[in-house]
């Protein structure tokens, strides 16, 4: 059977590099708004290690159109990467693109020796990538944070605060 010619263009997928910061802050703005240095994400990302080469850029052309990133923290005595924030611009979503950044970033970070992967986000949304509620019931994020948001995969339990 002969493929047909999709519609829409492949977007290109890259990891993070220095030069892409600037389009990155600019989807998080449209995306979140001022209002996104205000959540709990935001603290631990303060004290974890960023992890260019497992954040993931999705491209359409040469232009950004989505962005995941991951950090490294522990919680307790486990290394964990934290997963966000995940952004695609408007225009260009429900078209499986975070979905596809989502999988890509979790991949990668498989591959570098990290499986579990910790997050603060919606259950209906990230539960079809494998994160659940249950595992992490028992992590201490570093301010007040709904618990039924707080999201793991690839542990069974993880215990204790989130540090660098
Ligand atoms: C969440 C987000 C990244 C999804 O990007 P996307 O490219 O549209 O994702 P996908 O195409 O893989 O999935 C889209 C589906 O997820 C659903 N969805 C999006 N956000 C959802 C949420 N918070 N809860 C449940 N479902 C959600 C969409 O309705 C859509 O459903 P459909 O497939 O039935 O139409 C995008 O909506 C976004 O940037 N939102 C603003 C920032 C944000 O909330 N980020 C996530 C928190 S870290």
């Amino acid at each position: 059977m002969i493929a047909q010619p999709s519609a829409e263009p492949a977007l290109r997928f890259t990891f993070e590099q220095s030069q892409h910061a600037e389009a990155i802050e600019a989807l998080l703005d449209h995306a979140f708004g001022p209002g996104r240095f205000t959540k709990v994400s935001e603290r631990v990302r303060e004290i974890a290690e960023f992890r260019p080469d497992l954040s993931v850029c999705a491209w359409d052309g040469e232009r950004l159109v989505g962005s995941v990133r991951m950090w490294k923290v522990h919680v307790g005595a486990a290394t964990v990467l934290f997963l966000g924030p995940l952004a695609v611009e408007a225009d260009a979503r429900k078209h499986g693109t975070g979905g596809l950044l989502v999988q890509r970033a979790v991949q990668a970070a498989e591959a570098a020796g990290f499986p579990v992967v910790l997050l603060v986000g919606d259950e209906p949304y990230f539960g079809r990538f494998g994160f659940t509620a249950a595992p992490a019931r028992q992590v201490r994020m570093p301010g007040p944070v709904d618990q039924r948001r707080v999201l793991a995969r690839g542990a069974e339990l993880l215990a204790g605060p989130v540090t660098a």
